[in-house]
């Protein structure tokens, strides 16, 4: 975006990973001066010299655009944090042994921020956290020796889906702004207003999205403890419709009827809404895992009994199993079996194999002595890091080499480009043409027209075991 009216902010921004990066590339598009920092040198190298870690979409127009120009890295927290009006916090908050959120991150990150205050700052707490993290931070910094008027802490959880997350950030349903003063909900509102005054939606080379310049997003003011419940009521509200769905499937496939009627049906209501109830494998990913465990640890802890989110997790778990099961029940016996993969992502569109159902199906597969070509658009370098290259386990660079003289195919998540798979060609390349669906990408009749045995999730006919007589005589592979 260029020539907008908006004040420019010197906005630090602390972690470059999904969230630290997106976010830093984004406040530079809306005309912010952004300082983004990581303690890992060799990462701040590779950004400062052009290199993208991640695979997201547009994200590497807008480091071009931004990058020593706008938008910089370095590894000087001290420097970065004293040159700032907003410095906001996006490291990581993994998982511990409990459940609940790893906080040592963001503390560490809040002293040293502490340490460098030499004028009034606006720390904003961006990575998911449980609520009271607010007040831990101010505490940390006050224990630090700051002045109580040198600093507000607010709370401004980001939405972004991997993927999409530049688009989902320029163009947000919503941006909430934790803050107790006025002087930092202000401060908030300055960066955010070239999305909420529509102005960056009139721009000419702005990142295309649904927002437009007479339907800007609205930006809801809260307390802090309210924004941190929002991120984790949400993202344990979206996982609670997956999991629904999810036994909604199942229903559906031991009565015979069709989930994705049943996820039209119920998604018309508009008091449900269509998203979210796409039935599958179950969720996975760095954050709908991590935050369900977190929120039901933050429950736990304040007394509150949430066995809902108990209910989730475990159907989410057997979810798999399930899966697992039905490819067993294609193929009687595993053990020497060859069977073609696509997609390791946990989710089609990102690189990134965190929690990811696929790897989790695969690894299973794996052990029970199956031989696997597995495809992913993005995701292969970071799953040879979970599952090395070998005997049992081949990586190759397309779906049709994955199912070449597969057993079967197996489709673990969903990428646009398996949704355009030339069906034919598929069927001759693979030795049994029978294909296990767990993202539902096609249709069920074509797919049967076409000569395959094809199971998914949640549609007619999927509970009986697959009859061996018509798979194994399905049509004669076609000449190539
Ligand atoms: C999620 C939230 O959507 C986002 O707001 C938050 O900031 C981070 O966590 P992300 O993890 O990128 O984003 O993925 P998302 O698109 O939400 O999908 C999460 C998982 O749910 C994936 O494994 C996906 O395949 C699965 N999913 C999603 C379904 O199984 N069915 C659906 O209908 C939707």
């Amino acid at each position: 975006m260029t020539n907008h009216k908006a004040e420019s902010i010197t906005i630090t921004v602390v972690g470059s990973g999904y969230v630290g990066l997106v976010a830093s590339a984004c406040f530079a598009e809306i005309g912010h001066r952004v300082i983004c920092v990581d303690n890992d040198e060799a990462k701040v190298r590779t950004l400062q010299a052009g290199g993208i870690p991640i695979h997201e979409d547009f994200l590497p127009e807008l480091l071009n655009q931004h990058r020593g120009g706008k938008l910089e890295f370095t590894t000087d927290l001290r420097a970065a944090a004293q040159a700032a009006q907003a410095i906001f916090i996006a490291v990581g908050t993994p998982q511990s042994r409990t459940g609940s959120a790893d906080l040592s991150f963001v503390d560490a990150v809040a002293s040293e921020i502490a340490r460098s205050i030499d004028s009034y700052k606006v720390i904003v707490e961006k990575s998911t956290v449980p609520v009271y993290t607010n007040e831990w931070i101010r505490r940390v910094i006050e224990r630090n020796g700051v002045p109580k008027d040198l600093f507000d802490v607010a709370s401004n959880p980001e939405f972004l889906r991997e993927g999409t997350a530049v688009v989902d950030f320029l163009h947000p349903d919503r941006i909430v702004v934790g803050a107790a003063t006025d002087r930092a909900s202000d401060l908030l509102k300055a960066i955010y207003a070239p999305l909420t005054s529509g102005e960056y939606y009139a721009a000419g080379n702005r990142i295309p999205g649904p927002r437009q310049q007479d339907e800007p997003p609205p930006l809801l003011l809260t307390s802090t403890k309210a924004a941190e419940i929002i991120k984790h009521a949400s993202n344990a509200f979206l996982a609670t419709k997956i999991s629904f769905i999810n036994v909604v499937a199942n229903i559906c496939e031991a009565a015979g009827a069709d989930v994705e009627d049943v996820s039209r049906g119920i998604g018309m209501d508009s008091r449900i809404g269509s998203k979210f109830l796409r039935a599958g494998i179950g969720y996975g990913g760095s954050c709908f895992p991590k935050d369900v465990a977190a929120f039901r640890n933050v429950a736990e802890l304040v007394g509150v009994d949430f066995g809902l989110l108990h209910e989730v997790e475990r159907i989410n778990e057997e979810q798999k199993l399930r899966f697992f099961q039905k490819v067993r029940s294609a193929l009687w016996t595993f053990r020497g079996k060859k069977i073609g993969v696509l997609g390791l992502a946990f989710k089609g569109g990102t690189d990134d194999i965190r929690e990811s159902p696929a790897l989790d199906i695969v690894q299973r597969l794996i052990g029970e002595g199956c031989l696997i070509s597995a495809y992913d658009p993005a995701a292969e370098e970071r799953a040879k890091e979970t599952i090395p290259p070998g005997p049992q386990m081949r990586y190759v660079d397309s779906p049709y080499a994955a199912a070449q003289d597969a057993d079967a195919l197996l489709i673990l998540n969903d990428w646009k480009e398996f949704c355009e798979l030339d069906l034919e060609r598929l069927h001759y390349t693979l030795r049994y043409p029978i294909v296990i669906d767990g993202r539902n990408l096609f249709d069920p009749t074509t797919m049967t027209s076409l000569g395959f045995t094809y199971l998914s999730v949640g549609r007619p006919g999927l509970s009986q075991p697959v009859d061996p007589i018509s798979v194994f005589h399905a049509p004669k592979k076609k000449e190539r």
